[in-house]
């Protein structure tokens, strides 16, 4: 029997209008332009201003890809937000961004952390394979510069928000999700967490004073196990989907740290060529980091329908989570309302 796949058949992204430099970070903390670019590759990230939400960011990366896609909000079966820095802590932000939109379907929220929106692909991808819904709204947000702490050099310079989000459509055309691997090694959860605020360590005057409601990250750690799985995760998916590492057109890695992805194509033998990379204008934007780059590979021309692209995440948890994905074949070319251009069925 033809397997139903989650293909992609419209996509949108909103990046807030403030920029922060390195050069802005250096007259916060004891850093510099020089010591970012050399050890991370980041050069901007984008924060948010007064006017931007979690939901409202999502909105607008959505109502973008609903544009693309040809639908309109009441025709989504299903929305998933990957997110882990909501609007509120209850409820939770999918309901905020279905309501904003004016759609009437189920939704639900994903929290696990820069892995958070491959987990949302392969949750959609269950609920087309299965033929309960047909139009899917994957989104990643985050606003994750308010848990960071911009005292602490260590771990600022490496975040930025952003949102972007995917309609899913059923194919039977062999398009779409491919394969996929969710993992998580709880054992590390303490090397990337937030301390204070949750039911252990709730909100107190000691929480604040001693900062526990910001991120704390070992990040050496976090770098080791990021080029670990980023190398595994992607040899693993492209198995399962009966492919080699040559057969992918295109690697979308997270946006953390260009020497993760750098130290990852050496194991793999790859080419840097073989990746996308746009982290040193946005930073790391958690879930919506893959996303954001998956927009812009479209937007840029460095996806082409027919291509097969492997993406993987990893982050807090520790968590990852990766995905062959193979997208749609054209029937058209035109241009959405802000320029974007539809490549796919
Ligand atoms: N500016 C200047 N110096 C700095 C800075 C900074 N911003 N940050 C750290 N340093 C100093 C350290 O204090 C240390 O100084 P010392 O030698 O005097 O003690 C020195 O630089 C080296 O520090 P390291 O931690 O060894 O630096 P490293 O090369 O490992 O880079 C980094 C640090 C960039 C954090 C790296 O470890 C990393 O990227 N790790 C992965 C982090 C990551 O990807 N996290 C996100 C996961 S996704 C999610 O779910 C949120």
């Amino acid at each position: 029997m033809t397997k139903r796949r989650a293909r992609i058949t419209g996509w949108g992204k909103y990046v807030p209008a403030k920029v922060l430099t390195n050069d802005d970070l250096a007259a916060m903390v004891d850093t510099s332009d020089e010591w970012i670019t050399a050890r991370t590759g980041i050069k901007e990230r984008h924060v948010r201003t007064e006017n931007d939400t979690t939901t409202s960011m999502a909105v607008q990366a959505s109502l973008d890809a609903l544009h693309v896609a040809g639908l309109n909000p009441e025709d989504l079966h299903l929305i998933i937000v990957a997110n882990s820095s909501p609007d509120y802590l209850l409820p939770a932000p999918a309901n905020f961004v279905q309501h904003a939109l004016g759609a009437s379907c189920p939704a639900f929220t994903i929290a696990a952390g820069c892995s958070g929106w491959v987990y949302a692909l392969a949750t959609a991808q269950q609920f087309i394979a299965t033929g309960v819904y047909q139009n899917i709204l994957v989104v990643g947000v985050e606003i994750i510069s308010y848990a960071l702490d911009y005292t602490d050099r260590t771990t600022c310079i490496l975040f930025g928000d952003a949102a972007a989000a995917v309609i899913v459509q059923p194919s039977l055309d062999g398009e779409g999700v491919l394969a996929f691997e969710l993992g998580s090694d709880g054992s590390q959860a303490h090397h990337l967490w937030v301390p204070g605020g949750g039911t252990v360590n709730p909100v107190s005057q000691k929480v604040v004073d001693q900062r526990e409601h910001y991120i704390r990250m070992n990040g050496q750690e976090v770098f080791k196990f990021a080029v670990r799985k980023l190398t595994t995760c992607l040899r693993n998916i492209t198995a399962q989907a009966g492919l080699t590492l040559d057969d992918l057109d295109l690697i979308i890695p997270h946006q953390a740290n260009l020497r993760i992805i750098e130290a990852a194509a050496k194991h793999l033998d790859l080419s840097m060529d073989k990746f996308f990379i746009n982290l040193h204008k946005y930073g790391n934007t958690s879930a919506a980091s893959i996303p954001l780059a998956l927009v812009e590979a479209i937007e840029e021309g460095r996806i082409h329908p027919g291509d097969t692209v492997g993406m993987v995440a990893f982050g807090s948890g520790l968590s990852w989570a990766g995905a062959v994905l193979k997208m749609g074949m054209p029937v058209a070319s035109v241009l959405t309302h802000n320029g974007h251009a539809r490549a796919n069925a």
